[in-house]
């Protein structure tokens, strides 16, 4: 044999070593709590033989507490390139069997060369974290590492995609990666997140609780709302993260993805027409307007099972990747809370980074009221949507299918807004309020008059702030001919250092 052959066998043999992470026990281990290594993770998200592998070969520094007798090859994260869907990708998943996927100095500058590298190219990053934090024999270093993965989050932030799958614990400071990026997935049962863990938490307030009810993929998906999606499994959840890139464009200065479709442009969704039920107060269910127009009745919701009152997620009208949001009738009327208001805010802000055109649809009977909305902030949080929907320069179509009062009217993507083509079916409400309201207050003025002059869309309609009220049957094609009118649609912001939304 040459010594060149020997060469080559070597590294072969080293990289399979590299490829088995913490090594067979520690894998066993990982399958045995229900999860998947990093590299299986990485072989189910991206396109089959596309991965491409960065700094196998790179090892920790660290010389404390035992650490300077193993130096693992790679570190405790796999990083490196992919395609999905046929579309080049950065990643790095963390490796739970190498000291637990904790947080070296190395480790951080492997995923920060992908992120430059994502950045530099301008294609979207996606980070799998199961780790148990800094590590804690680096000491400071570690921290150094965390802030410099924290200070690319914020970077790339509206530049590129960033997106997070939680596929173990993500504990401590660590949280505020995924926090910063735009997506974050959990898988139920085995992905936690939280600052202090469960025994923390019990010497510091006393009170006991275990970590799936500190930080669990549900509690985040439907109370906290710090998950926008919440999987079974994490063969579940990678899925969900292919299938949110689909509808995603590679950076900011592209383009949202098109693709072909069957469905019909001009098919007219006669359903729609019997929908909006006669009694004010009687709730019906927004999914159905939304799967009634969308392409092939295709929907991707984002943040399910927070603040349900308000929908927001993708889909597809006429081939265009569109963000929709539409408020929901059959969950607390529909009304604006602080939630939702944030909910929606911050969708309305990815849309818009990220050149996706935004379609709404409105019935909203305005902002819940009381202390606990107000002590909570209601009016800086409304304020957010406001400020969003205003800020939005993307396409903006909006249709108002019912409901349109007071403040939640403007902040719903209304006219001076500018919204760009606003529609409403005959069974639109434009008004300050509703008839009850309005006559409690005008003292004198009949129901029945104040519902025939104000609950209509004539009002609106005759001072030009919508541009047409359409029957409910034509929505689909009126809005994709509105969207493929306003395709070259370009708006700049007054120069400023940066803007200053009501955080
Ligand atoms: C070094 C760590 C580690 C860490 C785990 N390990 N966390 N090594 N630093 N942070 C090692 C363990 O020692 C163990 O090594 C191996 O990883 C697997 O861990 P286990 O505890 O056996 O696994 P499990 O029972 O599944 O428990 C997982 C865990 C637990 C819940 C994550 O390990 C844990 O509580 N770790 C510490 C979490 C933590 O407090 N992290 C620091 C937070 S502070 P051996 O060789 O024994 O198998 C922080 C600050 C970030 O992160 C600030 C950023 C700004």
């Amino acid at each position: 044999m040459s010594i060149q052959q020997d060469k080559a066998i070597r590294l072969e043999e080293r990289r399979a070593t590299a490829l088995k992470g913490g090594g067979e026990k520690r894998i066993e281990a990982q399958h045995a709590k229900g999860k998947m290594t990093a590299r299986e993770r990485l072989a189910l998200l991206l396109d089959e033989g596309s991965f491409e592998e960065f700094d196998t070969f790179v090892q920790h520094r660290c010389t404390h507490f035992g650490m300077e007798a193993s130096h693992p090859d790679g570190d405790g994260v796999v990083t490196g390139t992919g395609t999905i869907g046929g579309r080049p990708v950065a990643v790095f998943a963390q490796d739970f069997t190498v000291n637990g996927g904790s947080l070296s100095k190395t480790m951080s500058e492997k995923i920060c060369k992908v992120m430059d590298q994502a950045m530099k190219t301008g294609i979207p990053v996606i980070g799998l974290n199961d780790s148990g934090g800094a590590r804690i024999q680096e000491g400071i270093d570690a921290l150094a590492g965390y802030a410099e993965i924290f200070e690319r989050n914020i970077l790339a932030s509206g530049v590129i995609p960033q997106i997070s799958g939680i596929f173990g614990p993500c504990a401590g400071g660590a949280v505020y990666s995924p926090a910063l990026t735009d997506f974050t997935l959990m898988v139920r049962g085995t992905s936690h997140m939280f600052l202090t863990g469960p025994a923390v938490v019990k010497s510091v307030t006393g009170e006991e609780v275990d970590q799936e009810t500190l930080g669990g993929a549900d509690v985040h998906a439907t109370r906290s709302g710090v998950a926008h999606f919440a999987a079974e499994n994490e063969q579940e959840g990678i899925g969900t993260l292919r299938q949110l890139l689909s509808f995603l464009p590679q950076n900011n200065r592209s383009e949202a993805p098109a693709r072909p479709s069957e469905d019909p442009a001009g098919r007219a969704c006669p359903e729609l027409d019997g929908l909006i039920p006669d009694a004010a107060n009687q709730a019906y269910d927004m999914y159905s307007v939304i799967g009634s127009i969308v392409d092939e009745g295709e929907f991707f919701e984002v943040h399910r099972d927070f603040a349900p009152n308000i929908i927001v997620g993708f889909a597809h009208l006429g081939g265009r990747s569109v963000g929709i949001v539409a408020n929901q009738p059959a969950k607390m009327a529909g009304v604006l809370d602080i939630n939702a208001s944030r909910k929606a805010a911050r969708f309305v802000r990815f849309c818009d980074a990220f050149n996706i055109p935004l379609v709404t649809l409105v019935d909203v009977p305005g902002f819940l009221c009381g202390t606990q909305q107000e002590y909570g902030a209601i009016i800086s949080n409304g304020a957010k949507l406001l400020y969003a929907y205003g800020e939005a320069t993307v396409p903006k179509v909006t249709v108002t299918l019912r409901k349109s009062y007071g403040g939640a009217h403007i902040v719903m993507s209304c006219k001076q807004l500018r919204g760009d083509i606003n529609y409403a079916w005959p069974s639109a409400e434009i008004a300050v309020m509703g008839a009850k309201g309005a006559v409690g207050i005008l003292k004198g003025v009949e129901e029945k008059d104040y519902e025939d002059l104000f609950c209509n869309p004539y009002q609106a309609a005759q001072q030009g702030y919508i541009e047409d009220v359409i029957l409910p049957r034509d929505t689909r094609w009126r809005v994709i001919r509105a969207l493929a009118y306003l395709d070259g649609k370009r708006l700049d912001l007054p120069p400023k250092k940066h803007d200053n939304l009501p955080l």
